[in-house]
């Protein structure tokens, strides 16, 4: 027999075949005895995957160097130029709410207008952070009509599954998390309607509207209208956190797209209660872009003032950098198609193996994202920690069982986040079969017990 490599392809062939075929038969078909014959067949090469040494990691939602390297160009892009369009030296102080150029070619993201956009820092979740503590602590322009002044815990509405730094910037502010399911088309609009009616103490929902983290749901057209009304059902000062992180981060060209929110609030009356919120993160440098959020004016007027009292001004002459290099729309888009080429690849692996390991097997359940960063598995009720558990202990690293839940608790103990956009397409392959392998046995033993 060849030597073992800790690829599915290695192991030893007929076992294989006979691993896959029984395995197309439904979990809850089998008998005792089969049962138990796919546990020893499941758990020897679970052993041969431990002993072949593997340090893999499926946890990082970050750009790949291959993905930084398309956006080196902006490094050399400035030369000695470092006035913008108006003339102004960057180099200095001020301009606290970013560069005209910067504004336009980013409010184009936000489907906001140019005069309803701040371009920050390099991070939108400081931006994010801020607007929640302004909110909560200083209020909407006049001192004392923030949410603390109410009197009461402040609430947020979390969509599970959802991003773990949106929940601990509420954990971190003392804001309550009530989880609401996400649908395949959004959040359950009649469970969120029904929420903030009775308590007006729900000052908040989190949103990631276009290839969620970690569902990669794209919100349909009537749940961005609900959502824009939500303003009118809500108590006072009720705001819909918009972050539209993967605004521009489809993998194909045929990917939906996600109705503009500002013009359905607009239409509503509601400008008022929507902050969006994105970057250029996954764009060009996650480490040095410039994130961006859009809101009404009165809004943005109020968190200019709060965020004045934080710093002068933003790095604008990153800001130049960004626009010199991206140019226009058009120069967006082509870029985010490099980056596609890049990341397909990696999410069909991963598919791959899902499909042909655990399709029709009843084990499992997984979404097939059309953008963004994530694949949201689920395994059966119960075993995610166990399954991240055996892969830790095989030697791949996954996003800790929870993290996509507020206070890191998955009532039904199943999501697990696999992120495949840094590793090579090899280690992937490499990890997703010892995945497969993981959630096989893991639910024969459960069966089993
Ligand atoms: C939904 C979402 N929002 C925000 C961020 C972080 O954005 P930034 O780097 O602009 O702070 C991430 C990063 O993974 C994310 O997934």
């Amino acid at each position: 027999m060849s030597q073992l490599r800790p690829t599915p392809y290695s192991f030893n062939r007929a076992q294989r075949d006979q691993v896959f075929k029984v395995m197309t038969l439904q979990l809850d078909q089998a008998s005792t005895t089969q049962l138990r014959e796919w546990e020893t067949t499941l758990a020897q090469e679970y052993q041969q995957f431990k002993a072949s040494g593997l340090n893999l990691d499926l946890t990082r939602g970050k750009p790949s160097a291959e993905q930084l390297d398309l956006s080196d160009a902006m490094n050399l892009i400035l030369g000695d130029d470092l006035s913008n369009e108006s003339n102004t030296d960057l180099r200095n102080y001020g301009g606290l709410d970013g560069i005209p150029e910067c504004k336009r070619l980013f409010a184009k993201v936000l489907g906001v207008a140019n005069d309803e956009i701040l371009i920050g820092g390099n991070s939108s979740l400081t931006l994010m952070y801020f607007a929640v503590l302004f909110a909560q602590n200083q209020g909407f322009g006049a001192l004392g009509a923030s949410w603390a002044s109410e009197g009461k815990t402040t609430k947020f509405l979390a969509p599970v599954p959802g991003y773990d730094r949106h929940f601990s910037v509420c954990e971190h502010l003392g804001i309550e998390l009530i989880p609401v399911a996400l649908n395949d088309d959004g959040p359950d609009m009649d469970a969120v309607e029904q929420l903030v009616k009775a308590d007006p103490s729900i000052k908040g929902i989190w949103c990631v509207p276009r290839f969620s983290n970690p569902t990669g749901t794209v919100y349909s057209d009537q749940v961005v209208d609900r959502l824009a009304q939500l303003g009118k059902l809500a108590g006072s000062n009720f705001r819909v956190f918009w972050d539209n992180a993967y605004a521009v981060h489809s993998l194909s060209d045929d990917a939906p797209e996600l109705a503009n929110i500002m013009d359905r609030c607009r239409a509503h009356g509601t400008e008022d209660s929507i902050y969006i919120f994105g970057s250029t993160s996954k764009i060009t440098y996650a480490g040095a872009g410039v994130s961006f959020a859009g809101m009404s004016k009165g809004n943005l007027k109020a968190f200019s003032q709060h965020l004045g009292m934080s710093q002068i001004g933003p790095d604008k002459i990153n800001q130049l950098r960004h626009v010199r290099f991206l140019k226009d729309s058009e120069g967006l888009a082509a870029h985010m198609r490099a980056h596609a080429a890049v990341l397909k690849p990696r999410f069909d692996i991963v598919l791959k193996h899902l499909r042909e390991g655990l399709a029709d097997t009843g084990m499992a359940s997984w979404n097939e994202p059309q953008g963004g960063y994530f694949v949201s598995f689920d395994t059966l009720p119960g075993l995610a920690k166990e399954v991240v558990q055996l892969a830790a202990d095989a030697g791949v690293k996954l996003t800790p069982a929870g993290a996509t839940f507020p206070y890191g608790k998955d009532p039904d103990n199943k999501n697990i986040r696999i992120a495949p956009s840094v590793p090579s397409l090899e280690e992937i392959d490499r990890a997703m079969a010892v995945f497969v392998n993981c959630v096989k046995l893991a639910s024969v033993r459960q069966r089993l017990s």
